[in-house]
Parts: C-alpha cells; sequence; structure tokens
C-alpha cells in the first residue's frame, strides 16, 4: 500500500469511528430531554392555521392576494376552473402559492390565460396547475406551494407550505 493510500484509508477509518460513536451519543441526548417536553429531533416550528378567503369571494382567474405564515411572507390564492395538482375545493381547483420567486425572490405576476406565474426580474415561469413546477428560467426551485384546508362553512385555511420561501432558512420564524 502507498503512502497516500494508506493516510486515506486511515482517515476513513477514523470518519467510521467518529460516526459510530456520534451515532452511539444520539440515545443519550435525546434522553436528557425526556421530561423536559422538548423534542430534540424536530427542526421546525409547527405552521399556523389562518384563513385566506371564504370560497364565495374567489373569482376563477383572480387573485386573492394575503400573506402566510407571516406578514413579510406575500402568497396568493386563485381559483382556477379546473382539476389541479394539490387543487382544494369541490372543484379541485382552489391552489395558493408564494409570490415570491424562488431563483432571487423577484414579485410574480399571473398570468390566468396560461395558468402560469412570471418573474420580472430573470423572466422565470412557473406552472400554478402543477404545484409550482419551474417551466423555465434561472430558478433551481419550483414555486413553494400552500397546503390548503377548506372547513364546512367553505373558508379556505393555510396550514403549510411545500417547499422553502425565497430568503429564509425556515418557513416558520421564532
Ligand atoms: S428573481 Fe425571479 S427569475 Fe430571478
Amino acid at each position: 500500500m502507498s503512502d497516500v493510500s494508506r493516510r486515506h484509508f486511515l482517515k476513513l477509518g477514523a470518519c467510521v469511528v467518529g460516526g459510530a460513536c456520534a451515532a452511539d451519543a444520539l440515545p443519550s441526548l435525546t434522553h436528557a430531554a425526556e421530561g423536559s417536553g422538548i423534542s430534540t429531533l424536530r427542526t421546525t416550528l409547527p405552521y399556523p392555521r389562518i384563513k385566506l378567503a371564504s370560497i364565495g369571494q374567489l373569482t376563477t382567474g383572480h387573485e386573492h392576494l394575503s400573506t402566510y405564515p407571516d406578514q413579510a411572507s406575500p402568497v396568493v390564492l386563485i381559483k382556477l376552473g379546473r382539476p389541479v395538482v394539490n387543487g382544494v375545493g369541490p372543484d379541485r381547483d382552489i391552489v395558493a402559492y408564494s409570490r415570491r420567486c424562488s431563483h432571487m425572490g423577484g414579485t410574480l405576476s399571473f398570468r390566468p390565460d396560461s395558468a402560469t406565474f412570471h418573474c420580472p426580474l430573470h423572466y422565470a415561469m412557473f406552472d400554478a396547475q402543477k404545484g409550482g413546477l419551474l417551466i423555465i428560467g434561472q430558478a433551481t426551485d419550483n414555486l413553494p406551494q400552500l397546503e390548503l384546508e377548506i372547513d364546512a362553512a367553505g373558508d379556505v385555511f393555510a396550514v403549510g407550505i411545500r417547499g422553502l420561501l425565497y430568503g429564509r432558512q425556515a418557513n416558520v420564524l421564532a
């Protein structure tokens, strides 16, 4: 075995042993939080449940602007008029998305004729019918989509987000 490959082998061995040691330490860390009500395994804060609109307020193809999960995060609720990916409501056609482009946070505009979002900064396009799928542009992520629920009274609530909001390390800030 050459000198270089022996060094590489020893380094790899140290990593494996180190990893095993770290894994051994995990149960004791979890143990330390027992009884404190704190989960050491949770990495995100819970999403709030916020009413965005009533179904009766929504008109096909028109944007209903709001914010979620806090005032600093603009979102848009839309009734598309046909069943779509993750759509809710009797026609499975109501969806909501962040209005901040996933590339560099440009404010998106919605075009009802193609059901797409367009960014004015570098021209990314996202598909509102396909869960915010990136169609074209410099963004590398799809558009974050809100998880929606509708109650018996026809009120539409945001209860979570699929994907990470632009500029954040976590969608819900402490
Ligand atoms: S900020 Fe939207 S494409 Fe760059």
